[in-house]
């Protein structure tokens, strides 16, 4: 019998290396973490500046019970009121806050295949609802076809349906009008859950945000993980329509967000130009480190518009490949406990900058010879 896992499998195995004790941390600097998809780049200069100036005040200092002006200030840049925000410690709490409450047993629940692994766990295994995954094919580059997703989700009798957009780990999208095709032909009284973790890497695709004022099914988590290099604080957010953040907010705990990562959140907001600028450095890089790996025998890189990169390996088998790196100090995704589809063939690699692409180019290069 196979037993239940009680959590999903992330990356984060760089750690083994670095050490989980934090002994030895400049251990850090030997190794390339690809595995996860941490920005390449640090916080804004702003954001740092305000830490290391108060940095003892604000780590022995309770933060703002409920994140109001945090909340405000998500809430304003939307035109949405403070009632429509929830801020929690990463998206990933926020997940274990929300579903409890909207999904039950037996409750059928879509999602994208393949996607971020962490919610199918969450519904199958946590709490124990009926997943129906909307495949995406790999002959389109795994994009995500709106018709097709409303039609499974009408033929399943899903009442939920979750999308990563842009999606990890193909890292393809669906733009603004993408987006409203899928929410006009999805069954009226589906929520939808639109996990934007990766989306301010797109300049041209708008957050879904806004939609939350028109849109009771509407649901947006918003990760201030990646884009804004805060995942070591753990800060995110929801946006949703007002009833139902009054009905899930009861049950956010008081200082769900520290005071850390209220205030490097508040200034990175204040800074996004900026990172806008770290995004469009990001996709020159992607494009570098693209074109590198697909110059490996074998390797098969695919379009994408964030920070890392998916791609097919044709000679080895993915943990193989994996491995090989590993050796090396470069630590990659093998993507086959993303998806059962995969198999034994994807790969997915964070976006670094130029030193760390170069490295993982040279470590794919000599695996693969
Ligand atoms: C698509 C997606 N959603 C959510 C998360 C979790 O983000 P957070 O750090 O906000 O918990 C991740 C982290 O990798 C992710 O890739």
């Amino acid at each position: 019998m196979t037993e239940t896992p009680q959590h999903a499998f992330h990356g984060g195995a760089s750690f083994d290396a670095i050490g989980s004790d934090f002994g030895d941390l400049a251990r850090r600097s030997t190794i390339v973490d690809a595995d996860v998809l941490d920005a390449w780049y640090e916080p804004a200069p702003a954001v740092l500046a305000t830490l290391r100036e108060h940095l003892p005040w604000l780590v022995k200092t309770s933060p703002p019970t409920h994140g109001d002006g945090l909340r405000a200030a998500i809430a304003a840049r939307h035109g949405l009121s403070p009632g429509h925000v929830i801020l929690g410690g990463g998206t990933s709490a926020l997940m274990y806050l929300a579903f409890p409450r909207l999904v039950r047993r037996d409750d059928t629940v879509a999602v994208l295949d393949p996607m971020y692994s962490e919610y199918r766990h969450l519904f199958e295994h946590v709490l124990g609802a009926r997943v129906v995954g909307c495949e995406l094919e790999e002959a389109r580059g795994f994009r995500p076809d709106p018709a097709a997703i409303a039609a499974k989700v009408a033929a399943s009798g899903a009442s939920l349906l979750v999308l990563v957009n842009p999606n990890s780990p193909t890292g393809s999208c669906l733009d603004g009008a993408g987006l409203r095709a899928l929410l006009a032909a999805v069954p009226a009284g589906v929520r939808v859950w639109i996990d934007e973790t990766y989306v301010d890497f797109v300049p041209e695709v708008p957050t879904a945000e806004a939609l939350v004022a028109g849109d009771r099914r509407v649901i947006v988590a918003k990760s201030m993980s990646k884009f804004f290099a805060l995942s070591g604080l753990r800060i995110g957010y929801l946006c949703a329509d007002p009833a139902l953040v009054a009905a899930l907010e009861p049950w956010n705990p008081p200082w769900s967000a520290g005071l850390l990562a209220q205030c490097a959140a508040m200034r990175a907001l204040q800074n996004y130009a900026w990172y806008r600028e770290r995004a469009a450095e990001t996709r020159v890089l992607r494009a570098e480190l693209a074109a590198a790996i697909g110059a490996v025998p074998g390797l098969v890189p695919f379009p994408g518009v964030a920070n890392f990169v998916l791609f097919a390996t044709e000679r080895l088998p993915a943990g193989e490949l994996v491995a090989r790196c590993r050796a090396h100090g470069v630590y990659l995704r093998d993507c086959g406990s993303l998806s059962p589809r995969f198999g034994a063939r994807y790969v997915r690699t964070a976006v670094k900058d130029r030193a760390g692409n170069a490295r993982i180019a040279a470590a794919l290069a000599a695996a693969s010879a």
